[in-house]
């Protein structure tokens, strides 16, 4: 079976064919992975602009559906089923990938599979690496989004702790534009923290618990599971944002705080606020990993792409025992594979949408 994956929630307009391999180990295979950004547009603005980025989607999504089409090799007969994402993101431009599967399915005569965007992002490790070994802890970290799932098993997620304020990859886009790097933040800190020294300022780590006031989403967990959520914690970035803030004020430097600094302390700042972004997000993947009794850590989503993020929680990893799984760069990001590999797991799991589905902004896994 082949089917085409159309990903449009964010800035990057994409589509992929994605087959099965037959093998349930490894069980599909990326022919095509084609990614228009638009970063370059949004740029100028400091971030995206959902306006200008569902434009944008309407320009581009023929030609990268296309060339999809042109580098899997495929013509639009050998397609079985379109993919696509539904939610979360900006409803404007998730509409224009909606709409165009949507029309592509009905001309085709071929099922529609609708996909939670986070639920690609997951699947994006299966089809870089196979099945991984079940119960696993997966941690989803981008732009939008700081989310931790137990899946226990193939295609089944259960949220126990996402971001109450900023994503962690929003603080690396609001903390490079506090010091006037540009956008987006995460490359560029990754790559000036390499330089720094990590405990060269002491910004805070937060630590929310399941004492904390904020109500939590409600989760369900498969059975035996339950006595776990005492232990749930969430993440929170902006508190760190905020430490960033005041240290740059305090230096009598105002936003854009680039000229304030010698590139020697710009590079301690990066590495600091960075040591405490992979702190926060590995202790609670590893302590949900020891609570859960995982057999794999999974790390997924844009910020996944980070070097340090990626070296930690591999030695981290090995330090317990714990496999730890990322994707490769060009699925880390968005993508259209991803959701075209998440589209197989849910056909397989009987879901296929009426031409009447619409995008939903806020839809939950
Ligand atoms: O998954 P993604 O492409 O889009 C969303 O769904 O949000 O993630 C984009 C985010 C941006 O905030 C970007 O700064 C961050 O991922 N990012 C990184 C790195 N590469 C991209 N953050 C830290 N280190 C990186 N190397
Ligand atoms: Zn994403």
């Amino acid at each position: 079976m082949k089917i085409l994956g159309i990903e449009s929630s964010c800035d990057e307009t994409a589509a992929a064919v994605v087959e099965e391999r037959g093998d349930a180990a490894r069980p599909w295979q990326a022919r095509s992975n084609v990614i228009a950004s638009q970063v370059a547009i949004h740029r100028a603005w400091g971030g995206v602009v959902p306006e200008l980025a569902s434009r944008q989607h309407l320009r581009d999504i023929c030609g990268v559906a296309e060339r999809a089409l042109e580098d899997g090799r495929v013509g639009w007969r050998d397609i079985d089923a379109l993919a696509v994402t539904q939610g979360p993101g900006l409803v404007g431009s998730l509409l224009v990938g909606l709409s165009f599967a949507k029309s592509a399915a009905a001309s085709l005569g071929v099922p529609l599979v609708p996909v939670h965007h986070l639920a690609g992002h997951i699947e994006s490790l299966v089809l870089e690496h196979g099945e991984l070994p079940y119960p696993a802890s997966v941690l989803v970290v981008s732009g939008g989004h700081t989310s931790l799932y137990f899946v226990p098993e193939p295609g089944r997620y259960h949220l126990v702790g996402r971001t109450r304020d900023d994503a962690a990859g929003e603080a690396y886009d609001k903390v490079a534009k506090l010091l006037g790097l540009g956008y987006p933040g995460g490359p560029i800190i990754d790559r000036l923290a390499t330089q720094g020294n990590e405990h060269a300022i002491a910004f805070p780590v937060a630590r929310l618990t399941h004492r904390d006031r904020n109500p939590a989403p409600e989760v369900l967990l498969p059975e035996g599971f339950e006595k776990a959520l005492q232990y749930r914690t969430d993440f929170s970035f902006s508190g760190l944002k905020t430490a960033v803030m005041r240290y740059v004020k305090s230096r009598d430097a105002g936003p854009g705080a680039r000229s304030a600094f010698s590139d020697h302390e710009i590079a301690d700042i990066c590495a600091s606020f960075q040591r405490v972004v992979i702190e926060a997000l590995l202790n609670r993947t590893f302590d949900a990993a020891r609570w859960y009794n995982a057999r794999s850590i999974g790390i997924a989503g844009g910020v996944s792409a980070n070097s340090r993020l990626r070296a930690v929680a591999t030695a981290r990893g090995e330090q317990v025992g714990l496999p730890v799984f990322v994707p490769s760069l060009k699925l880390a990001t968005d993508n259209a594979a991803m959701i075209a590999a998440a589209g197989l797991r849910r056909f397989h799991q009987g879901v296929t949408a009426p031409l009447s589905l619409n995008a939903h902004a806020n839809l939950s896994l």
